[in-house]
């Protein structure tokens, strides 16, 4: 038994489906179910006994211990935070309450956890995956080299420095306590199931909308794209894999500028699903730049390739391709998460809230 946090968010939705179709483990999987959450992505687990969902939050202490007890989980992948840069900009707090307070809640209630209840062998077993991102780095020139697990941490946003936080208690758990922890640090995931906040699926639904793809400041700033089962799997061998209080970067060298990505989504989607108006690069809007928007991010996993074997599955050109169809073949979830109707589902299966 595992339990994941935030498992019915983008990443952690595909962690939970990847997981089961991989092993015949249960889940257990804590969500708060905010507007991120979204229990139609493990719609296909409805039926299927491995699967535990447990609505809650984090930051709930009786909540995490009892679930501790209960389901006596060999590991725990942490994925439930506050995502969105935007958000963080407009709403620090809660990228703090969540990333951070909630983070120190699951340390706490998980060492008491490991020290009181479990065996020496289960003891020995444990592990507690931290799942962070690569933009605790800071933002790079366009020259630099890509960060190692030894650039200095220099986060810029409310969400980066929620982010740092939380990666630095979690590094201390391990000094002081010998707590057995394991901190991944991902660059831009995309993939099936992402929210439409963010920039590849915002583009690919407002340009079928026939509405502005937004370009914030020049376009040019630069991030490094991984597939999102990619990130999936590099979890999957670390959490089997990796050497206690060690972190890993997970990237697959997929640097693109962003006006880049956008125009190679509207040609796609030209070459899939062509309009009479003519190509949706003709919907490209330049608005104003986000607030200490970071240049550059670029990632160097050389260390979880070499020494854990790791290797991503797709580069930038299959992965954007499936990620295109998927969308286009599942317009509904993306008219349900718009219109709120999501929630709906949710409710129905799990009540209102
Ligand atoms: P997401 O916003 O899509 O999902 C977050 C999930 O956490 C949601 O299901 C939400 O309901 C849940 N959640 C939020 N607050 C909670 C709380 N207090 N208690 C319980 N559940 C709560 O996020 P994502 O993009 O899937 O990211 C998952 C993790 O991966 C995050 O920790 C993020 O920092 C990290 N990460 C994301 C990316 C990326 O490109 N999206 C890259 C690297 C790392
Ligand atoms: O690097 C990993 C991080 O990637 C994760 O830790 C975050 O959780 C995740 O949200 C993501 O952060 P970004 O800020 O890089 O992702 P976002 O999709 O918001 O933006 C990607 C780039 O596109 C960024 O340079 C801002 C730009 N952008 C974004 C949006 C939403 C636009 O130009 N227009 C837009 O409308």
């Amino acid at each position: 038994m595992i339990l994941v946090t935030g498992g019915a968010g983008f990443i952690g939705s595909n962690f939970v489906l990847d997981w089961l179709k991989e092993s015949n483990e249960p889940v257990v999987n804590l969500d708060a179910l905010t507007y991120a959450g979204n229990l139609e992505n493990l719609q296909s687990l409805t039926d299927d006994p491995r699967h535990i969902f447990v609505k809650g939050n984090i930051c709930d202490k009786e909540l995490v211990s009892s679930l501790l007890t209960k389901y006596k989980p060999r590991a725990i992948v942490h994925f439930a935070a506050e995502s969105h840069v935007d958000r963080s900009i407009c709403g620090p707090d809660l990228f703090f309450e969540t990333n951070v307070m909630g983070t120190l809640n699951l340390l706490e209630c998980a060492k008491a956890y490991y020290d009181q209840e479990l065996s020496e062998n289960e003891r020995s077993a444990f592990r507690f995956l931290h799942v962070s991102t690569d933009e605790v780095y800071g933002s790079l020139t366009f020259d630099e080299p890509a960060f190692t697990e030894e650039t200095p941490y220099r986060p810029n946003s409310p969400y980066s420095a929620s982010k740092a936080s939380s990666d630095h208690a979690v590094r201390a758990w391990f000094h002081t306590y010998g707590f057995p922890v394991l901190t991944t640090n991902c660059s831009n995931n995309y993939g099936p199931y992402q929210f439409p906040e963010k920039l590849i699926p915002l583009v690919i639904s407002n340009a079928l909308a026939r509405k502005p793809l937004p370009i914030y400041g020049d376009g040019l700033n630069i991030r490094d794209w991984l597939y999102v089962g990619d990130h999936c799997s590099a979890i999957r061998c670390v959490l089997e894999n990796g050497k206690i209080g060690e972190t890993y970067n997970v990237g697959g060298h997929n640097e693109r500028n962003n006006i880049t990505i956008v125009k190679t989504i509207c040609a796609i989607l030209d070459e899939m699903r062509p309009h009479r108006d003519g190509s949706y690069a003709n919907l490209i809007t330049y608005v104003k730049d986000r607030p200490g928007h970071d240049r550059r991010y670029a990632i160097d996993s050389t260390k979880l390739q070499t020494q854990l074997g790791w290797k991503p599955k797709e580069c930038f050109e299959t992965g954007i391709h499936k990620t295109v169809q998927w969308y286009l073949d599942h317009q509904d979830w993306v008219k349900n998460v718009q219109s709120g109707a999501y929630r709906e589902w949710t409710a129905k299966q799990y009540g209102n809230w």
